[in-house]
């Protein structure tokens, strides 16, 4: 399956992958999201239980069946993700950040429905930021663990790939060209993989399946 031949060249490692797209509640029945349908995330999960790795899927707000032999956390907020991505990390032997998370949130939640005025306007949202959790994985981690990020970009998508997979300290970051019906929702992708060290490898548009083995193809040749 992946490009070392291999069927099972991920046996005997774990990996945590999150998927899906981060939400923040304003009120009981309502929230800030994103369109990230999580099956980017699902696809990695598939392909590393497929190649023998024990896989642990945090999956914040998805409508995907659970991949076989896969363990499946749900989440729905980002400090939710936040917890469960840190402490499966504590074991793991690569991390990789799927998921689209809320970049802010409300900086406060009514406890109450927020309720319509016919006498004024209503009240702008103040947000506030969300930790980076990518920087936090990255910044402090076990010995020998790969740190992966996911970046979709609409425009100058390599230059910005660079800088951000800089700013973050991880060890890969997989950009996608997102825009004009690829990606959010779409069953195909098209990315390029950077790595620290500058190595790109482009992944021409396809099944995310396929995106998902290139991706885990260059974690492993990262690995002890
Ligand atoms: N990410 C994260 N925590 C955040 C925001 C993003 O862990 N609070 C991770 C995402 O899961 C992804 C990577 O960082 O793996 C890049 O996300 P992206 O939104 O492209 O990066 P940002 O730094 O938020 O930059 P931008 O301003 O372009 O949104
Ligand atoms: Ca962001």
């Amino acid at each position: 399956r992946g490009a070392a031949g291999s069927a099972r060249d991920l046996a005997g490692r774990r990996v945590v992958i999150s998927a899906g797209g981060t939400r923040e509640p304003l009120d009981p029945v309502r929230y800030l999201g994103n369109r990230s349908s999580g099956k980017q995330g699902y696809a990695l999960a598939r392909t590393a239980a497929a190649r023998g790795a024990a896989v642990t899927l945090v999956a914040a707000n998805t409508a995907l069946p659970d991949p076989a032999g896969v363990t499946v956390v749900p989440v729905s907020t980002t400090e939710e993700l936040r917890d469960a991505v840190h402490k499966a990390a504590a074991e793991a032997d690569a991390v990789v950040m799927a998921a689209a998370v809320a970049d802010f949130r409300p900086a406060s939640r009514a406890t109450q429905k927020i309720k319509k005025r016919d006498d004024r306007e209503p009240e702008p949202i103040a947000l506030v930021r969300n930790p980076d959790i990518l920087a936090e994985l990255a910044a402090d981690r076990p010995a020998g663990q790969l740190v992966v990020g996911f970046a979709a970009e609409t425009e100058d998508v390599l230059p910005n790939g660079r800088a951000k997979l800089a700013r973050k300290g991880c060890d890969i970051l997989v950009v996608n060209r997102v825009g004009e019906g690829i990606a959010f929702g779409t069953e195909e992708n098209e990315a390029v993989i950077l790595e620290a060290g500058g190595a790109e490898t482009e992944v021409p548009h396809g099944p995310k399946e396929a995106l998902a083995d290139r991706v885990w193809d260059v974690v492993a040749r990262h690995w002890p």
